[in-house]
């Protein structure tokens, strides 16, 4: 056997037909720069607004009877941006830790994090792993921050996880099936997304759990993430309600 990376087997077999509530929603939180654009604002504002619209969305998420939640908040990509921007994004992150886990458990919400955390700074590491482990035993929703993450780096981590054990002699290449696979992945033990949503009109996955997102649900709002509210959250756990979703299967 391969080992693991977080444990707690969980995947279950899809429903075919209308899905009531999703079990989980991942967003892809886009449009700060334009909204503070907008205003004649610094980015870093938008940035600041767009942290506020994630209490919403966790207090939406719980609301809604969202079991758990994967916000989209730094991609491997964004190192790409100006150092000033990059330093600006990974304040808040500080800043957020430091401010709301207190939050966070009084409302029942476990975080974990996915991506390459070690590109951060060491302090920022260590922050995101308190954080972690003080949220641990809370069971209400399960908070995923997707911080420098990107999916086709994930992918080849697991590929070179598996690559290992075959060659160590611990995976026979023949049992490595799709199951066995996406526990290589960092969402091990979490269910796949049943809705994708991203704020700000563009249209595409910007790399963004490209394995997970396979029968996931899409839906692009034309709403900047800083003005996303819960009422935007509803109005998607709804528009979910009425999707078909078949999984390949014949329509019913
Ligand atoms: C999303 O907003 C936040 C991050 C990607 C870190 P953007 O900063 O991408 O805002 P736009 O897309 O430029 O408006
Ligand atoms: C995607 O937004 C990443 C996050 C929201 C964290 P980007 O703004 O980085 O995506 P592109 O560059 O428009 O595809
Ligand atoms: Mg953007």
């Amino acid at each position: 056997m391969v080992a693991s990376p977080h444990g707690v087997a969980l995947a279950q077999a899809p429903e075919i037909g209308g899905a009531s509530v999703p079990a989980h929603v991942a967003i892809i939180m886009d449009g700060n720069g334009r909204w503070a654009a907008s205003r004649g604002l610094p980015r870093v504002a938008g940035h600041r607004a767009g942290a506020q619209a994630v209490r919403r969305t966790i207090e939406a998420a719980i609301r809604g009877g969202v079991g758990w939640l994967t916000l989209y908040a730094f991609s491997s990509e964004n190192w790409r941006r100006p150092v000033g921007e990059v330093l600006d994004l990974t304040g808040l992150m500080r800043h957020y830790l430091r401010h709301e886990v207190d939050e966070l458990t009084r409302e029942g919400v476990r975080l974990h994090v996915i991506g390459d955390r070690t590109r951060f700074e060491p302090d920022l590491q260590a922050e995101l792993a308190e954080a972690e482990r003080r949220t641990a035993h809370n069971t209400r929703l399960n908070l995923i921050m997707a911080l420098s993450y990107g999916a086709r780096h994930e992918i080849v981590e697991a590929a070179r996880r598996a690559a290992r054990a075959a060659r160590d002699g611990t995976l026979d290449p023949e049992t490595l099936d799709e199951a066995a696979f996406g526990q290589l992945l960092s969402t091990s033990g979490i269910p796949d997304p049943d809705l994708i949503l991203r704020t700000s009109g563009e249209q595409r996955l910007s790399n963004f759990l490209l394995w997970q997102a396979a029968y996931a649900e899409l839906m692009f709002l034309d709403v900047l993430w800083p003005d996303f509210s819960g009422e935007h959250f509803a109005g998607a756990l709804a528009e979910f309600s009425r999707r078909e979703r078949r999984y390949g299967a014949r329509p019913g």
